[in-house]
């Protein structure tokens, strides 16, 4: 049977774990599990005798592959898959899937939280702000943002998505109305929230030119990546509009300067947490599980990438 191996530099929950060798188990998969290494070269060793690897932000890279001479198939359990090497995978005759939607409902939930924090200014006791009656900008309209336009209409915004890849109707029929030029993202929202996939298209496109539109106390927040940021940009956007503010998912390359000159317009979590919930890494876990055993005993590519 495959030798599946689950490498996690941030552990899934204990409940995750236990489903997913449950899975594994019942199929007869002998599994080997590397959580919270720091070195690279564990999970080169890890994999040496691997035909299946799970992992979730994990850098498999050439490096990873060369070392895996027996691996068929990789799976993020998860949505992003920026942390893999596609063409390396391909290189090496390795499906590359991810786990779409699996843990989309837990990074929705914590961009809503990051919104009412900075709106409530960071609960430092003062006088905040409301998420009612305020304009949400989507940008990109997956699985994150759908969850989180529901929930944004629950609390009474009014929610606005755009999405090169999709169709008017598809928002319309969420209760959002679509833009049609990403310049409006930027010149529509009180908020924008960042969905769209780290790619060398999207890498530092929320350029100066796209920033500089924003309204001037503008919260943009990022569950997204930091790459598709350009910094230099952020910082003259915190420069130039005195109330504008960022909240992201993940420490921005320009913290130390945002801690110094911005510490009240500006939070990250100190790790990635949008996807650190029970729930959601059982669902990706699960998910991920289930589409190896697909994969070597149906030849199931559903969710292949590469
Ligand atoms: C994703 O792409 O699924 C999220 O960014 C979650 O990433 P994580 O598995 O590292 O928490």
């Amino acid at each position: 049977m495959p030798k599946v191996l689950i490498a996690t530099e941030k552990p899934f929950a204990a409940a995750a774990v236990q489903k997913i060798k449950a899975e594994f188990d019942a199929a007869g998969y002998p599994q080997s599990w590397l959580e919270s290494y720091a070195d690279p070269k564990d999970l080169h060793a890890a994999v040496a005798d691997a035909e299946a690897l799970i992992i979730r932000s994990d850098k498999v890279d050439e490096a990873v592959f060369a070392a895996a001479p027996q691996l068929k198939i990789v799976v993020r359990a998860g949505a992003g898959y920026d942390n893999i090497d596609l063409a390396a995978a391909t290189a090496h005759n390795v499906v590359a899937m991810n786990t779409p939607g699996q843990n989309s409902n837990a990074v929705a939930e914590l961009a809503l939280a990051m919104m009412i924090y900075m709106a409530r200014g960071k609960f430092n006791g003062k006088s905040g702000s409301e998420l009612a009656g305020k304009k949400l900008v989507l940008y990109g309209f997956g699985f994150v943002a759908r969850y989180l336009a529901k929930m944004a209409i629950g609390v009474g915004m009014e929610v606005f998505a755009y999405d090169p890849y999709l169709s008017s109707e598809i928002m319309t029929k969420e209760g959002v109305t679509a833009l049609h030029k990403v310049e409006d993202i930027f010149s529509t929202g009180d908020y924008i929230s960042l969905h769209i996939p780290a790619t060398a298209e999207t890498k530092k496109s929320i350029n100066w030119s796209l920033l500089s539109l924003v309204k001037d106390s503008c919260i943009l927040v990022n569950t997204a990546r930091k790459e598709v940021i350009d910094e230099d940009a952020l910082l003259k956007a915190f420069a130039d509009k005195p109330k504008f503010r960022y909240v992201s998912d993940v420490e921005p390359d320009c913290s130390a300067q945002l801690a110094e000159l911005y510490p009240d317009r500006s939070y990250w979590t100190p790790k990635k947490m949008g996807a650190q919930t029970g729930e959601a890494n059982v669902n990706a876990g699960v998910a991920a599980a289930r589409q190896i055993i697909a994969f070597f005993e149906k030849g199931d590519k559903t969710y292949k990438v590469n």
